[in-house]
């Protein structure tokens, strides 16, 4: 038979306290029955759950009253199919106590990005850990993660109890395990709880079987647990912050500011700042949905009108005059990296604070942090799930608080800017201050006057392609056309610039990223001094050619492509590197065991092997006028 229960009326409860938690575990640990048992006790499951439960456990083999949690809150066909649960759930249950918001994220290692995002708004983590298995890599990753993520209250929950027999020594030697793995990461609470998830042990009631454990069950110990203190520096900022979402402007005579109060409160008549411009204004109306509000706050998603008319825009932050967040745009960070391909310094991505975006590159790895003892390692690129601390670099100054004072202010996500999936989510610990005195020399003399003397135009004509295509060839045929029409050229090109400036860089991907950041910004220099730069680099990345653009004016940068089958360039292979490389000998070559990320609308596009180098380089002089 299967017991009746009700929700319980979510007004009566309407004001009761809220505590987030996440629920971290290892697919097995038995995270998803924890959550349905803590539901299913909390009475919050409505009577066509419980039938559909009954009728789904029978169809996965679990029989008559013995109900298999897991089930309901794996809502997913496919989830169950594969025995894993994907992407972030919510859950909500309530006791007469509190409500609670159980962030439910995935155990498996691919989805550390769900973890992270979960627990970026917890005040507490349950780490399951199976009673049978202990504390493994996957805890500790998970308890690195919700720790970086500002998490400061711990519930250890023992599960499987009963299939160690409710053992007290195999309890207490995962927590000692457990307390000593976790000792460096400053959490203010860490409680042990013995469970046994599926028998409800200690879940809401104390368990008979464990008469040795004098702690509490698991919901007195939630509807107990005083989760203030979840910034690192205590409470949560009080001083008014809003991230600017969008402007409204339905009709010319309203112009509204939307946006979701991080923290603080707000009222019509408060003066208030808009950064990073640190305009003043103050705020005549605040609406929440349709209605007038005299006050906003925390939480709140509210539009709001001011008396002045002063620019403001999505990504800034309008914030309390009296105490304002900093602004920058370079920072010292700590990074968990989420993408199968690696993190490359040097390389653009899209940076994603609050409401803003902005570009940033990583501009180096301090160190990588190794997950099981928090050793502080050398790195040059982070694979999947490593973690790391971080400088980066951003495109502009952006409104910011370190991530340990304000969560909203200081959590980001790291955006590749070709496919746009989350590589990244990190937390800002400060800014640099090394740019802010730096200001970029405007001279008298500049690159339109020098190139005028020239009497020329300068521009930054790039080659990329394979070894082997024609480049260095179709360069020099080029820079010989330009030099007898009388231009000022200078070539810049892969093995000479690699015999100097670049000589400390090998093949590696990271390695040719750096490479061709360095290059592009020579070229850019060169172009400054009024010259027709010609850069002939395999430059095998479209974020790399696509940074090296990004330096330049409109129409002075062209992609010239230089094409040829691999075949051919093997067959040609003037240097003997391609045979080389096919023996072993060479590692990472392009073509062979290295990529080569064809350019998607080059400005000219070579078939080398249908045209010869003289034909190529006269095509690419008309071009220049
Ligand atoms: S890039 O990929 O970083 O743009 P770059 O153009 O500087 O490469 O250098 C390519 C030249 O280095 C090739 O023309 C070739 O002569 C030489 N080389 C040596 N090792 C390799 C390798 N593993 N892959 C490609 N080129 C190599």
């Amino acid at each position: 038979m299967v017991p009746s229960a009700t929700l319980h009326s979510s007004t009566s409860c309407a004001r009761l306290p809220a505590l987030r938690f996440i629920t971290c575990g290892s697919v097995d640990d038995g995270k998803s029955t924890l959550i349905g048992r803590l539901l299913y006790d909390a009475k919050c499951i409505f009577d066509d759950q419980m039938q559909a439960l009954a009728k789904d456990s029978t169809e996965y083999g679990t029989q008559g009253e013995n109900l298999d949690f897991a089930l309901m809150v794996d809502g997913l066909q496919a989830e169950r199919a594969q025995g894993i649960t994907i992407d972030v759930a919510y859950r909500f249950f309530q006791t007469d106590k509190r409500k609670f918001i159980v962030a439910d994220t995935p155990g498996h290692e691919q989805y550390t990005r769900n973890m992270a995002t979960g627990a970026s708004t917890a005040e507490l983590a349950v780490i399951l850990v199976d009673a049978r298995k202990g504390v493994l890599t996957q805890t500790q990753r998970h308890s690195r993660i919700v720790a970086m993520m500002g998490i400061r209250h711990i519930v250890l929950a023992i599960n499987k109890m009963d299939l160690v027999d409710f053992d007290e020594t195999v309890f207490q030697s995962i927590e000692a395990a457990y307390r000593e793995f976790a000792a460096g990461l400053n959490f203010a609470s860490l409680q042990a709880i013995p469970l046994s998830a599926i028998g409800g042990d200690n879940v809401f009631t104390a368990s008979l079987q464990t008469p040795w454990y004098c702690g509490p069950a698991m919901a007195d110990y939630l509807n107990a647990v005083d989760p203030s203190g979840t910034t690192l520096h205590g409470n949560p900022p009080t001083a008014m912050r809003m991230p600017v979402q969008c402007i409204l402007r339905p009709h010319q005579n309203f112009r509204g500011v939307a946006g979701r109060i991080a923290c603080g409160e707000l009222m019509a008549g408060d003066s208030v700042r808009i950064l990073p411009g640190n305009r003043s204004a103050t705020v005549k109306e605040i609406y929440i949905g349709e209605r007038h509000a005299a006050i906003a706050r925390a939480g709140d998603s509210i539009a709001l009108t001011l008396n002045d008319d002063v620019d403001v825009s999505r990504g800034d932050v309008i914030a309390a005059p009296t105490n304002m967040p900093e602004v920058a745009d370079q920072f010292a960070a700590r990074l968990i990296w989420m993408s199968d391909h690696p993190l490359m310094p040097g390389r653009p991505y899209l940076l994603k604070l609050h409401c803003k975006e902005v570009t940033a590159t990583v501009t180096e790895i301090k160190y990588r942090i190794a997950i099981d003892t928090g050793a502080e390692l050398a790195a040059d690129t982070l694979a999947i799930n490593e973690m790391a601390a971080v400088n980066l670099s951003l495109s502009q100054p952006v409104v910011f608080e370190p991530y340990a004072q304000n969560r909203i202010l200081g959590g980001f996500i790291l955006i590749d800017k070709l496919t746009f999936d989350t590589v990244g989510a990190g937390t800002i610990e400060f800014a640099l201050r090394r740019s802010a005195n730096i200001y970029w020399q405007e001279l008298e003399i500049n690159q339109s006057a020098r190139a005028l003397m020239k009497q020329q135009t300068a521009r930054c004509i790039w080659f990329t392609g394979l070894s082997g295509a024609g480049k260095s060839t179709i360069a020099n045929l080029l820079e010989k056309r330009l030099h007898a029409e009388g231009r000022h050229t200078y070539i810049l090109d892969g093995d000479n610039v690699r015999h100097g400036l670049n000589r400390d860089l090998g093949f590696t991907e990271a390695d040719r990223v750096e490479n061709i950041r360095r290059i592009a910004e020579v070229a850019k220099l060169m172009a400054d001094a009024g010259l027709i730069v010609i850069v002939s680099f395999i430059s095998p990345y479209r974020a790399e050619r696509r940074l090296a653009r990004s330096l330049f004016a409109e129409g002075e940068f062209l992609e010239v492509f230089v094409d040829a089958p691999l075949a051919e360039c093997e067959r040609r292979d003037a240097k003997g590197l391609y045979a080389k490389a096919r023996r072993g000998e060479l590692k990472n070559f392009t073509g062979i065991d290295s990529d080569y990320e064809v350019p998607e609308t080059p400005e000219i596009h070579l078939d080398t092997a249908r045209m010869n180098a003289e034909t190529c380089a006269a095509l690419i002089a008309q071009n220049l006028g």
